[in-house]
């Protein structure tokens, strides 16, 4: 089998879609959009929990690997503690990996439903390797710890898939234009108070709002999946997008609600005459 195509194949696979489903609706009843839920996607950390705690278990798993294989009785001990370790940091992974699996799009779902087994499933492993040394069964625990290597090997390759080729966890407000000069934006209506209006610039898209200080816009693809910000709603002085429900301020794209973590990048407006132009804030 090609590995290259693993990802692309169980994305493509609808024959996981009951399960994804079920899945969702257990993680929205146990962990509602709110407070709790920003904080495992890492709002207060402007940047995704999930992937910064798997450094945990992976480091603490391979550590006790290289002892396991090479370490010799001496290093039983701290073999065994590493194994506990990482069993104890798989599960705040976990459930940070969820917060995020919940908001991603459904082909993203099926990879990261398979992502979260093979996680869960080396977890298991590792769990019982830790208990199977506490009584005494060393070779049967190596094994058991060998196992559960491969399958966290398996989650960290579909991880790395969702990451890397389907850019889940990144910012996709990264390319805004830099517009460091006042240049002409077309606008699809007036700006209002009460609904974004779609502006084009330099083959971007901006959303732009008549606030109390004057006309200002933030880029419209939205920093958590790109949703299109020209189609959220205004609440509170912030747009909202119409996909996940992410929240950005208009005074400096800051983010409000989650599951978005990077911040928006905001666009001065001014009038010239019957032009209307735009320049990007300095973060
Ligand atoms: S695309 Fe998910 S909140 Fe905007």
């Amino acid at each position: 089998m090609d590995l290259r195509s693993v990802g692309d194949r169980l994305e493509a696979s609808a024959g996981l879609d009951p399960i994804v489903e079920a899945a969702h609706r257990g993680v929205d009843a146990v962990l509602p959009r709110g407070p709790v839920k920003d904080s495992l996607h890492g709002v207060w950390l402007g940047h995704p929990l999930h992937p910064l705690l798997t450094d945990l278990p992976i480091g603490f798993w391979t550590s006790a690997w290289v002892f396991d294989l090479v370490g010799g009785r001496r290093t039983q001990p701290a073999a065994d503690v590493l194994i506990g370790l990482g069993v104890a940091t798989a599960l705040p992974t976990a459930v940070a990996g969820l917060a995020d699996w919940s908001e991603l799009k459904k082909p993203e779902q099926r990879t990261g439903l398979v992502h979260a087994a093979c996680n869960l499933t080396a977890t298991a492993l590792y769990a019982v390797s830790l208990l199977a040394r506490r009584r005494g069964a060393r070779r049967g625990g190596v094994m058991l710890a060998m196992a559960g290597a491969t399958a966290a090997t398996a989650g960290g390759f579909l991880g790395g898939h969702l990451s890397f080729r389907r850019g889940a966890g990144v910012n996709a407000a990264a390319g805004a234009p830099s517009l460091e000069d006042w240049t002409e934006v077309q606008a699809a209506g007036d700006l209002t108070a009460e609904q974004p209006t779609a502006l084009s610039v330099d083959r971007a898209e901006l959303a732009g709002v008549e606030t109390s200080r004057g006309p200002a816009a933030l880029y419209a693809r939205c920093s958590h999946e790109g949703g299109p910000l020209e189609e959220g709603d205004l609440v509170d002085g912030c747009i909202r997008c119409p996909w996940h429900a992410s929240r950005f301020r208009m005074d400096d794209g800051s983010v409000v609600s989650g599951p978005a973590t990077a911040p928006q990048p905001v666009y001065e407006l001014r009038r010239d005459g019957e032009r209307l132009l735009a320049r990007r804030r300095p973060s």
